[in-house]
């Protein structure tokens, strides 16, 4: 089976980001990969993820979404007040989004394709980069992570139901390390029923946050939950992560599971040709299928 993925298309950044993806479209057209999957960070308004989506629809295998921070941002002090967060996002919004165009919203309903189970989240983090940490000797390529943390702490809104009951003011904001733990569990939760599932060979995780220490880049802390990775290790079955947030490409073991991610990023005004960002930000991965452990039996 081939799995195409990619991330973090960023079509609200800037122009190129936007115009893109019809290549990534293309190129994926003559590809022809089993599963594609997209593992979050396309941008925070629904109509551009609706864009972005849709040029995929000429695509014939199964389509996988997880959202990524940017596409649970709130982008209103205003509309936060009123009630409207980013859970509203999460399992209202971008689920329907998804379904319109022919994506599964993975994290929402696992699927099973040919023996290999696929769940998902946006794997949330424990703690965020801290305000100590903005004076770290950061590589100047990956200054967007510290913005990233401002801008989840301004539109990221995960309200907690509790306070909506109290007077005054909007809903108050979970914890992140709050956030993070419901969503392991209901990762988890995925994983294990695939798990059980005896039709199920392999599993295929996607998470828009890196799941495993070793994603992150070196002098930059760990911006993702420990817990995850450590869901994805516990369960045998499991052989590769896809995640996203990070804008540069991985290709690593941790333990038995491959960990990879191949985002597109910010791109910056030089000049190159979409046919050749195109290269530098799509990834096909194999998985073997009965056929193959057959084959490999007979040589
Ligand atoms: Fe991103
Ligand atoms: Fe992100």
């Amino acid at each position: 089976m081939r799995i195409a993925y990619t991330s973090d298309l960023h079509v609200d950044i800037s122009q190129r980001n936007w115009e893109l993806v019809p290549y990534l479209a293309e190129v994926l057209k003559m590809v022809d990969p089993d599963v594609f999957v997209l593992a979050g960070d396309v941008s925070p308004e629904i109509g551009d993820l609706e864009y972005a989506l849709d040029c995929f629809s000429g695509l014939r295998g199964l389509k996988l979404f997880v959202p990524g921070n940017q596409d649970i941002w709130v982008l209103s002090e205003e509309m936060q007040g009123l009630g409207h967060d980013s859970y509203e996002k999460y399992y209202f919004y971008l689920p329907e989004a998804c379904r319109r165009n022919d994506f599964v919203p993975l994290w929402m309903e696992p699927v099973v394709c040919r023996g290999v189970g696929f769940a998902g989240s946006i794997g949330w983090y424990d703690s965020p980069l801290g305000a100590g940490d903005a004076g770290m000797a950061f590589p100047r390529e990956h200054h967007y992570l510290l913005d990233s943390v401002w801008n989840d702490n301004r539109w990221a809104c995960w309200a907690d139901i509790a306070t909506l009951t109290q007077a005054g003011g909007g809903p108050a904001k979970r914890a992140d390390a709050e956030v993070a733990r419901e969503f392991n569990l209901r990762l988890d939760q995925d994983v294990e029923a695939l798990s059980r599932d005896s039709s199920v060979r392999e599993i295929v995780v996607v998470t828009h946050y890196p799941p495993f220490v070793e994603l992150s880049v070196e002098g930059i802390p760990f911006t993702g939950s420990r817990e995850t990775g450590g869901i994805l290790s516990s369960h045998p079955k499991v052989t590769i992560s896809i995640s996203g947030h990070i804008h540069d490409r991985r290709d690593i073991l941790v333990g038995n599971v491959r960990a990879v991610r191949c985002p597109v990023g910010y791109l910056g005004g030089d000049r190159q040709k979409y046919q050749d960002l195109v290269r530098n930000c799509l990834e096909v991965i194999h998985t073997l299928e009965e056929e193959d452990f057959l084959g490999r039996g007979l040589t």
